[in-house]
């Protein structure tokens, strides 16, 4: 038994407090065949590793966050306080959970730490090989139970299924799509990345003050990619009120966000396309995306294409509700943790726990 110590946010409710690390990889070799000397990864586990008596883990669990994100995200009472409790489907005092900053986000290596624009162009392959380092030279890691991740995270969790298909009991991709980035998609980000670069202020990536002209700009089609016409139309019901939650909204993210660091987020999915791997995933699969996901909606009909050529997959699309949040449905956990159960079930562990 594992004791655990809680922390809480200021709704009241608890989940175990994360210990944190970084792992440096010495010359980390990009897939453009730039290099990096000590590329430095940040994360944050929950847990215990627990190996059978060949040395293999058993209860290891990776969750990867979306563009921009961190792995802060996840410790708030809707995720970290929905799964990670006694009792609950990813119980600390059972799994080992690893929460990394991927590449170029959090706390881990990224253009604003000095390189700028002559930071390496990393993809998400980049990021997933980077991760799958940190698992088995820095964490000790040699196998999953699971792998998940929202968005960018849950594109992520198509790709390790594939590329890495012995080194995972489970999938969960969540709030992605198993196919190329492109349509709106893309369009998006060419219009974030265009306005960041066109704006004479960027520099070429030299700028000494943040380019907010090209900055705003970008914020504004990221805010409008993920919108959430029936919820916001909630949380901002008469006109002042919704200039206020945009005012607002843009006046966090402008103090959080460089510029670089934005760029090189919303291109880093140029490499994304699993499909040449789908058939070669063997785990469980379970996709969940939302209804009401403007960035991925059903009506594209990807998903239910796509699923088919895993083997063992299977796709679930949560109806519109008043508790689905669009895109960012995928951090709130009530919502398909249930599904996660069930995947947790129908999917056997390679390897069982040393029992003592
Ligand atoms: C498919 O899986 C195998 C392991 O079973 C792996 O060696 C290979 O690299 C994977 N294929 C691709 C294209 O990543």
């Amino acid at each position: 038994m594992v004791m655990l110590r809680l922390v809480s946010d200021p709704s009241g409710t608890s989940w175990p407090a994360p210990a944190r690390g970084t792992f440096e990889i010495s010359d980390f070799r990009f897939a453009n065949g730039e290099r990096l000397d000590g590329l430095r990864l940040h994360y944050q586990t929950v847990g215990r590793l627990r190996v059978d008596d060949r040395g293999r883990a058993t209860n290891a669990v990776l969750i990867m966050h979306g563009t921009g994100g961190s792995s802060d995200q996840f410790f708030r009472d809707i995720f970290a306080g929905e799964l990670f409790n006694p009792g609950q489907p990813l119980d600390a005092s059972k799994h080992f959970i690893i929460v990394r900053d991927g590449i170029g986000h959090g706390a881990s290596s990224k253009p604003s730490d000095g390189l700028r624009a002559r930071f390496p162009r990393y993809g998400y392959r980049d990021m997933v090989r980077a991760d799958h380092q940190l698992l088995t030279e820095g964490l000790g890691v040699n196998h999953l139970r699971l792998v998940m991740g929202t968005s960018m995270g849950g594109m992520q969790s198509w790709l390790w299924a594939g590329m890495y298909p012995d080194f995972v009991d489970a999938a969960m991709p969540l709030a992605s799509l198993p196919t190329q980035i492109a349509g709106r998609n893309r369009m998006s980000r060419k219009m974030i990345i265009d306005a960041i670069q066109e704006d004479p202020g960027y520099d070429g990536g030299e700028y000494t003050e943040q380019p907010v002209q090209g900055l705003k700009a970008a914020l504004n089609v990221l805010t409008w990619m993920s919108s959430v016409p029936l919820l916001w139309q909630h949380e901002a019901p008469d006109r002042d009120a919704a200039d206020e939650f945009l005012d607002k909204r843009m006046a966090n993210s402008l103090q959080t966000t460089d510029a670089n660091d934005l760029l090189y987020q919303v291109s880093s999915s140029a490499d994304y396309d699993p499909r040449p791997l789908l058939k070669n995933i063997t785990a469980p699969l379970l996709a969940i995306n939302s209804a009401d996901d403007q960035v991925n909606p059903p009506e594209l009909g990807i998903l239910e294409e796509g699923i088919k050529e895993v083997r063992r997959g299977r796709a679930v699309v949560l109806p519109i509700s008043e508790a689905t949040r669009g895109h960012g449905t995928h951090t709130y956990a009530a919502l398909w943790k249930d599904e996660l159960v069930r995947l947790l079930d129908e999917s056997q562990p390679l390897y069982s726990p040393l029992r003592k």
